[in-house]
């Protein structure tokens, strides 16, 4: 299977521009997420074995560790497919409230010769009214065969004084549909996202989320949703530290760890495309912060590590580091599809899930 994405599909879907590649794969998948034969069909070839013991995380059980990061599925157009492709979760969006169309084209970047990706997308989006209406008509939580987690962004017309509200929106809109639901607060795309970060904002925002969050389970019990954060790679030791406090202090649920980074290591450093470098560059600036955050928290806080992974190696270095689960985006553009569905069997092995 690898060698013909190798060989036949990757030189097809890397002639087309960027954007357009990934809008033919998005159909693809579309097409796969509702052909039901065929997808069931591909779920039993490519899932681990029944012997594989789930793994559980903030309360959350999960078919294996490897889940698809945020971005591919912006919409939720697709993302039943990635059950069929071996997946353990998806994580859709970002949504934000108010649909947009993002940054001019273009805005998605190959580096090839580094297994890296630029993108200054911008939350190109439907919208969270229009995604939750989508969602309600795909299966929901308990139909599920692994958890989807919903990740909501600011949108680019609320000034960073309504970002609360603007959160809050799509939370409301959202959450009864997602397993988990990550707050974007660090793509480097969208002007004042990242000032979420600071500690007063950020201790705002998850405040008044935690508090709609325990005001739902309040009034519907079984309606309370994992709060996690997602956090850039470039943030300080002393930055990290007061996030850390503050998800310790509001008891979040766990910690996305990273996003794209907006520096430009190694050969990088002659790269004039403003936005998120991802991939193979940000594995180890990505791995630090896990390792950081697992020892700052002795362990306690859940998390998912992403950034860079490209092989075995590379995936079993952020376990190592700290990670309980994972998320893979460029990786999947270099390697294939089925990718993920090969990184969880040798991760099943590597930590006895088995
Ligand atoms: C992303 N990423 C991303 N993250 C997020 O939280 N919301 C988003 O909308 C997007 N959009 C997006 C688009 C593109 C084209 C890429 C390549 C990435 C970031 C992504 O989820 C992940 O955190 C980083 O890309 C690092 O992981 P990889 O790609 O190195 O495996």
């Amino acid at each position: 299977m690898s060698l013909v994405y190798n060989t036949v599909v990757k030189p097809m879907l890397f002639r087309l521009d960027p954007e357009k590649a990934h809008h033919g794969a998005v159909d693809a998948l579309t097409l796969l997420s509702y052909t039901p034969g065929v997808k069931q069909l591909m779920r039993a070839i490519n899932q681990l074995s029944g012997a594989a013991k789930p793994v559980e995380a903030f309360g959350l059980k999960f078919p294996n560790r490897v889940g698809l990061a945020a971005g591919f599925d912006k919409n939720a157009d697709c993302w039943m497919a990635f059950e069929a492709l071996g997946f353990g979760h998806v994580e859709i969006g970002t949504a934000t409230y108010l649909a947009q169309p993002g940054n001019p084209k273009p805005r998605m970047f190959r580096y090839p010769q580094h297994d890296a990706i630029i993108n200054r997308m911008g939350f190109n989006n439907d919208g969270a009214k229009t995604i939750a209406a989508r969602l309600a008509n795909q299966p929901g939580p308990e139909k599920r065969y692994m958890p989807l987690g919903v990740n909501i962004g600011k949108s680019k017309a609320a000034s960073l004084d309504e970002a609360v509200e603007d959160y809050r929106g799509s939370f409301s809109l959202l959450a009864e549909h997602a397993d988990y639901v990550a707050l974007n607060v660090s793509s480097p795309n969208t002007p004042d996202l990242r000032k979420l970060q600071e500690e007063a904002r950020l201790r705002e925002l998850l405040g008044e989320l935690k508090r709609l969050n325990d005001e739902r389970e309040k009034s519907k019990p079984g309606s309370y949703r994992p709060i996690l954060l997602k956090i850039a790679p470039d943030l300080s030791k002393e930055q990290l530290d007061d996030v850390l406090q503050t998800l310790s202090e509001l008891k979040l649920d766990g910690i996305i760890a990273t996003n794209t980074t907006i520096s430009r290591p190694g050969p990088f450093a002659e790269v004039s495309q403003t936005g998120g470098l991802s991939g193979k560059p940000v594995r180890e600036m990505s791995t630090e912060i896990i390792r950081y955050i697992s020892k700052a928290t002795e362990g306690k806080l859940p998390i998912i590590g992403v950034g860079g992974i490209d092989d075995l190696d590379s995936a079993k270095e952020k376990i190592d580091a700290g990670a309980t689960l994972l998320q893979i985006y460029t990786g999947m553009i270099y390697q294939g599809p089925f990718f993920a569905r090969n990184l969880a069997r040798g991760l099943a092995k590597y930590c006895g899930d088995l």
